[in-house]
């Protein structure tokens, strides 16, 4: 019997891929390979980080390359491709310009890398994750997106300083579509079970929310030249050790619904058992009045995208 790395392909080496590369290495969660169109740039990153391996202790191959076919076999393909934001767009600005990358994309993919789990991260990512779900025809626990476990981690980062617990204390969700209505839950966020009502005033948790939904946006801002990258990295990297190590992590997921929450045929960010399987099992949780209103018009805003789609899928 042979024993081998799982492998990891990461499509598009921009900030995001390259730094989802490097969490993915330092983690040790498989063999990396980095791949863009642009020549030289994912070999000189993947060359780069793969000299890192020594310092840092991880057995891991790490290789860039321009020809798709360099990642066949995968266990697992991220799609980071396309184009970022930039001040004053929307994510669903973005649509057009990505949506035929990533369809181009998961296409070619597929036919290398017939069993892969794809995860989605080019925005907007709730459409481009129906949209690979929709052209590949694969299942829904084998396809998600990334965005959920970005905006929680988001919320948990703000909710423990403003407590002055450690992160690691800090549990809390964001459902919805990764837009400016997604939907970062208060009833259940809590400190090692304490709920956060404990610690902060109802005026402090709407600020906190508020930034939360804002978040993108306030590091797009900042940075003038592109989006954010640490985060959304270590965010894809969390996923691909939940399902690569079948740890069953319950994390928001962007999810293709097949009547869970009372919606179907779109995706958006749910809590859903994350192993080894992909998305093992949809959570529905019992939502507030409110929740369940900030829910659907986020959803209203995922639909309206769809609904803009260059083709009916
Ligand atoms: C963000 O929220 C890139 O959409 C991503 O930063």
């Amino acid at each position: 019997m042979e024993i081998r790395r799982p492998k990891i392909s990461i499509l598009g080496a921009g900030m995001t891929g390259s730094t989802t590369a490097h969490w993915c290495a330092a983690k040790e969660l498989g063999d990396v390979v980095l791949f863009d169109i642009v020549e030289g740039m994912p070999q000189g990153k993947a060359l780069d980080l793969f000299e890192a391996g020594p310092i840092e202790g991880f057995d891991v191959a790490v290789r860039g390359t321009n020809d798709l076919r360099d990642t066949a076999g995968s266990d697992l393909v991220i799609i980071t491709a396309g184009m970022p934001r930039k001040p004053g767009m929307s994510r669903a600005d973005l649509l057009s310009a990505n949506y035929r990358i990533v369809k181009d994309l998961v296409l070619q993919s597929l036919e290398v890398s017939p069993d892969a789990f794809f995860i989605v991260l080019t925005n907007p990512v709730d459409v481009l994750t129906y949209v690979v779900k929709k052209v590949s025809g694969l299942p829904r626990h084998r396809v998600m997106g990334q965005a959920g476990v970005l905006d929680s981690t988001r919320y948990r980062t703000f909710l423990a300083e403003a407590i002055g617990v450690s992160v690691k204390d800090v549990h809390a969700m964001v459902l919805g579509g990764h837009g400016d209505a997604m939907v970062p839950l208060v009833p259940y966020a809590n400190v090692n079970g304490i709920p956060i009502t404990h610690f902060l005033s109802k005026e402090r948790i709407d600020a906190i929310v508020e930034r939360t939904r804002k978040g993108g946006g306030e590091i797009v801002n900042l940075l003038k030249t592109g989006s954010a990258y640490y985060a959304p990295g270590a965010a894809l990297a969390e996923m691909a050790e939940a399902i690569l190590k079948d740890r069953k992590r319950v994390l928001a997921v962007t999810t293709y619904l097949e009547g869970e929450y009372g919606l179907r045929d779109l995706c958006v960010g749910v809590p859903v058992v994350l192993g080894g399987g992909g998305i093992e099992r949809v959570i529905e949780l019992e939502l507030s009045e409110e929740d369940r209103r900030a829910l659907q018009v986020s959803v209203d805003e995922v639909r309206a995208q769809i609904a803009e789609l260059p083709e009916t899928l």
